[in-house]
């Protein structure tokens, strides 16, 4: 058994996007020279040879093309593998699965139910682990949001206030405390059985305290949309949310991005999604199919965001 395997945790695991604060700056720049590789079909082949795993307990639409794809272009193979198609489903142990994964691979991207079978993952592998969404964080998701923003407000953070609305579920964890790490300002509106788990908003506190930027959470949407220039939302029942349903149904009404919400933000204010969107919901059709180009580049940069993530960990 290696050192590793004594269930150490390892210095490359991206488990939450507080795990790439002294990074972040740098997979915006890289992000923007892959993108633009990309874009000119100029090849950018440095993972010859590699492979990732991609556990998948969730379905998923972005996650899985951007990251399979992400190892094709870089030259690396990724494999899809379902709990439903593995021995991980029949019984075998998260830890045995790690040990295992860990002897054909270089990395593995994991999204899971539940943050502790991704911590026990991460604990029993030999490789770098990559959370691509559990219960509590969606760390990927927040790094291609970031640097939508870093793209669209030339490459500034301070000054600009970044407005969230809905439900203070795991995407809200990552982008709160990567807001805070970057020193945006941070706002949020939930419903009050909704909002983030104290300790999340305790270490946001922290981050954005030594950025000087803030952190707050509210219950109005429309005071948390005055000053804001982006107003972001997720959808009302999250993937494992289903049985509350009709609970969520009631509590989030009124939560939703549309054009009289956006006309309460700074002017240029647009929306932001990281998709799937429930139309009619979360945000209306003439918000999605208006002012929201920042919604498709938000999905486009998943690519690019983690493509520098994989160079990150396995250089
Ligand atoms: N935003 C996101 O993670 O999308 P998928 O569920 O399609 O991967």
């Amino acid at each position: 058994m290696s050192e590793r395997n004594s269930g150490k945790p390892k210095e490359r695991d991206v488990i939450s996007i507080v795990d790439l604060s002294a990074d972040l700056e740098g997979l915006f720049k890289r992000a923007k020279e892959l993108k633009a590789l990309r874009r000119k079909h100029a090849p950018h082949r440095s993972f010859e040879g590699r492979a990732l795993a991609m556990i998948f307990e969730k379905p998923s639409t972005r996650t899985r093309s951007s990251f399979e794809l992400a190892m094709t272009d870089l030259g690396g193979h990724a494999v899809y593998l379902s709990p439903k198609d593995m021995q991980l489903g029949r019984g075998e142990t998260v830890a045995d699965t790690a040990r295992v994964l860990s002897r054909y691979y270089d990395a593995i991207m994991y999204r899971a139910f539940r943050h502790e079978d991704m911590l026990e993952l991460a604990k029993w592998a030999d490789i770098p682990v990559i959370n691509g969404l559990d219960d509590i964080e969606h760390p990927c998701q927040a790094v291609a949001d970031l640097f939508t923003l870093w793209e669209r407000w030339g490459g500034k953070f301070t000054s600009h206030q970044l407005t969230y609305i809905g439900d203070g579920n795991n995407v809200l964890n990552s982008l709160m405390l990567g807001a805070a790490t970057v020193g945006l300002n941070f706002v949020a509106a939930t419903p009050p059985a909704y909002k983030p788990k104290p300790w999340v908003m305790k270490r946001a506190e922290s981050l954005a305290l030594a950025k000087g930027s803030i952190v707050r959470v509210v219950t109005s949407p429309e005071e948390a949309a005055k000053g804001a220039d982006a107003l972001y939302t997720d959808v009302w029942v999250s993937m494992g949310d289903e049985a509350e349903e009709k609970q969520r149904m009631a509590a989030f009404k009124g939560y939703q991005i549309n054009a009289a919400l956006l006309a309460r933000a700074n002017p240029g204010a647009f929306a932001m999604h990281d998709l799937p969107a429930h139309r009619g919901l979360e945000i209306t059709d003439e918000v999605m199919d208006g002012t929201a180009e920042a919604i498709w580049d938000q999905a486009e940069n998943r690519l690019h965001a983690q493509k520098a993530i994989l160079e990150l960990v396995l250089s």
